[in-house]
């Protein structure tokens, strides 16, 4: 079984040194928790990829403590270094070329000649980073194709034995996956909406382009079925059957569902994200044949809770 520890300074130092030993640690981030591993160590890196059963063509974020970080192992121009220093830490990806090299294990970008990176901001991360002092690989903490994990719980329930190591510091605050944005061409683009919205990009780097494109994923994790519970999901519900589990925004939720779990009765996008994952396992378990889900604004973090809801409900196949 793995261990859930409070992230005291003895259990980071801990979770560092097992880390260090090519053994998985998950950690919170202010986004999920990420299933860590030394990113320049292959067989760490096969051991994630086993643990989640993840395809071995979909690379991995590595995570670091700092912009210098990064830079040792990507290049960053100009544009890229300029979004760094405006939203890190936080919960952005960008994936930039890599240097030639750079020691991070070619399993971990399934062969990719760019790398993801990222700096988080929650204190628990950003405290075994510097304890690890090496880059640490992560992908979000649960089996490949299923709901992403926001507490501790959900990871030890979904991993079990596969990591060593939960550190626990409670609920992730902004609830969805980070924002991953593509600076490795000359357009900038998003390949996947996440915590960090779209506006506030643009302000700095104007108009970006859609990448997420599930025939053709440029970002391989963008298969349509993805973040999906085990009962079918409905989307935008004007009305509701007996049997089946309501996920509802706003003042207004709808009535006659079996159970009511509402993302914002408040009708705020951040709060739905924040709320969503933890909301969508609880009616997983409600005894519903079905989760119907209410029509959610695009705006601010709208449109990621959006894209998750889309590939909770997408059809169940996973494409080649
Ligand atoms: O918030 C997050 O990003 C969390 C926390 C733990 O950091 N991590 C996360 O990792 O969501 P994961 O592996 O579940 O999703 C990573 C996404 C995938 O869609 C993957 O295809 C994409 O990033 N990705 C990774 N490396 C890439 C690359 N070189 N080019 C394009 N997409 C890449
Ligand atoms: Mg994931």
């Amino acid at each position: 079984m793995s261990r859930i520890l409070e992230p005291t300074p003895a259990a980071i130092r801990e979770a560092a040194l097992a880390l260090r030993q090519g053994r998985l640690v998950a950690f919170p981030t202010e986004t999920v928790y990420g299933l860590g591993g030394i990113a320049t160590d292959p067989e760490a890196i096969a051991r994630i990829y086993r643990a989640k059963n993840r395809p071995a063509h979909n690379p991995l974020i590595v995570h670091v403590a700092d912009l210098a970080a990064a830079a040792a192992l990507t290049a960053l121009d100009a544009r890229a270094r300029a979004v760094a220093e405006a939203f890190w830490p936080g919960p952005l990806t960008l994936v930039l070329p890599r240097r030639t090299g750079c020691a991070i294990a070619a399993n971990a970008t399934a062969g990719h000649d760019t790398l993801a990176v990222r700096v988080p901001a929650h204190p628990v991360a950003r405290a075994l980073l510097r304890a690890t002092d090496l880059p640490v690989a992560a992908p979000s903490a649960n089996p490949s194709g299923l709901v992403s994990p926001t507490t501790a719980q959900h990871v030890a329930a979904d991993l079990g034995e596969a990591v060593d190591i939960v550190l626990d510091g409670g609920p992730c605050p902004v609830g969805v996956e980070s924002t991953v944005l593509d600076l490795s061409g000359p357009t900038p683009c998003i390949l996947r909406p996440g915590g960090l919205d779209r506006e506030t990009l643009e302000r700095l780097v104007g108009p970006l382009a859609e990448g997420g494109d599930a025939k053709a994923p440029r970002s391989p994790g963008q298969l349509a079925s993805h973040y999906a519970p085990r009962l079918p999901v409905r989307l935008d519900a004007t009305s509701v059957a007996p049997d089946e589990a309501l996920l509802a925004f706003g003042p207004r939720p709808l009535e006659g569902a079996l159970t009511v779990r509402n993302l914002s009765p408040s009708g705020d996008p951040a709060e739905a994200a924040r709320n969503l994952f933890a909301m969508l396992r609880e009616l997983d378990r409600s005894g519903a044949r079905a989760i119907a889900v209410m029509p959610i604004p695009a705006h601010g973090l709208g449109e990621a809770v959006r894209d998750r809801l889309r590939r909770a409900a997408a059809p169940r196949i996973r494409s080649a």
